[in-house]
């Protein structure tokens, strides 16, 4: 009796030693809850950004409910308020547009939740209300689109440029940003200017229609370059011209931004001279920061984390180009 009294004491001994010995969880852990609301579908490069961030957080075995805005603020508000009634751990997400988000960062913030921004960012008047935001420098895209147009000129000093800039959503801050950055760039040579400017919401449909319209009240004669700030409007632009006898690339000078694969091919062939990069690989960097968040340290993270991007023009090595995956 005693002996089974020894060896039960022993067993039971045994037990609290393993279960105070078994190694600690690993900083990822599967019970963590990330919402992730994303602005739209409107591009081959939106999807490449959603898919982007999916496998990032998934890599690193994150619980996610994914909603998409649909182009439509009201509802990106809702899905944000419903991860906040869900209480997830954190929330991500791309703002379609500039304003009207501080409430619901302001009910995010009440409940602890931290938020994150990528790709666009927002206009408030408290950068507390996200912990950081994660993106493109879209002021730089701009820049490098007008450095490309200015050298284009360079040995034309005194031929007049006129630039049509076919631009994005109004309320975007892409759009702000790339206008920005293009007339800095540009505001360097007395001879280039947009002599007019029309919006094509990031569509390809609408950047049709838009060119299109120009063409019509034959606006397109005195145009030198487009600088389009996305592709897919690029592609539409593409589409109208070929209604009418200008040849993209020769009589008309293309900036574009983005870098989609079906863009590159139009370089290839000549009738697109200048593609900038908008890398939509985001997903890396938003799982990092979320880990280093969570890992409970206190680790900084940059309130503002810029993504590289490149160029690639009719002025390079276009067979260097690596293949994209959007
Ligand atoms: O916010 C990034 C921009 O949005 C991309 O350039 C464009 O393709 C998308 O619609």
């Amino acid at each position: 009796m005693k002996n089974k009294l020894v060896s039960l004491l022993f067993l039971l001994w045994l037990l609290i030693t393993l279960v105070a010995c078994k190694p600690k969880e690993p900083t990822v852990q599967n019970n963590i809850v990330i919402g992730f609301s994303q602005s739209g579908t409107e591009s081959s490069w939106r999807k490449a950004h959603t898919t982007s961030i999916l496998d990032g957080l998934k890599k690193n075995k994150y619980q996610v409910i994914y909603r998409n805005g649909l182009m439509d603020q009201e509802r990106q508000i809702q899905d944000i308020r419903s991860f906040i009634a869900y209480r997830v751990d954190m929330i991500v997400f791309t703002p379609l547009t500039k304003d009207g988000w501080e409430p619901v960062l302001k009910e995010a913030e009440q409940a602890g939740i931290d938020v994150i921004l990528v790709d666009r960012d927002i206009n408030s008047a408290s950068s507390d209300l996200y912990l950081s935001h994660i993106g493109p420098s879209f002021k730089a895209e701009g820049n490098r689109a007008g450095i490309y147009v200015n050298n284009y000129f360079k040995e034309q000093p005194e031929r007049k440029i006129n630039v049509l800039e076919l631009s994005g959503l109004t309320s975007a801050s892409p759009t702000t940003l790339r206008s920005d950055g293009f007339r800095e760039a540009i505001g360097r040579e007395q001879n280039i200017t947009v002599i007019q400017t029309v919006y094509g919401d990031y569509t390809r449909n609408k950047g049709k229609e838009v060119i299109r319209n120009l063409i019509k009240h034959n606006q397109l004669k005195e145009i030198d370059v487009l600088f389009s700030h996305n592709d897919e409007m690029t592609l539409g632009a593409l589409d109208a011209l070929k209604e009418t006898a200008i040849q993209p690339g020769k009589d008309l000078i293309i900036v574009t931004i983005d870098g989609q694969e079906n863009i590159i091919e139009e370089l290839r062939a000549g009738r697109v001279n200048c593609v900038v990069e908008c890398n939509p690989q985001a997903g890396y960097y938003v799982a990092r920061a979320i880990e280093r968040r969570l890992d409970g340290d206190n680790k900084q993270i940059p309130h503002e984390i810029y993504m590289p991007e490149t160029v690639f023009s009719d002025q390079g090595d276009l067979d260097s180009i690596p293949t994209r995956n959007y």
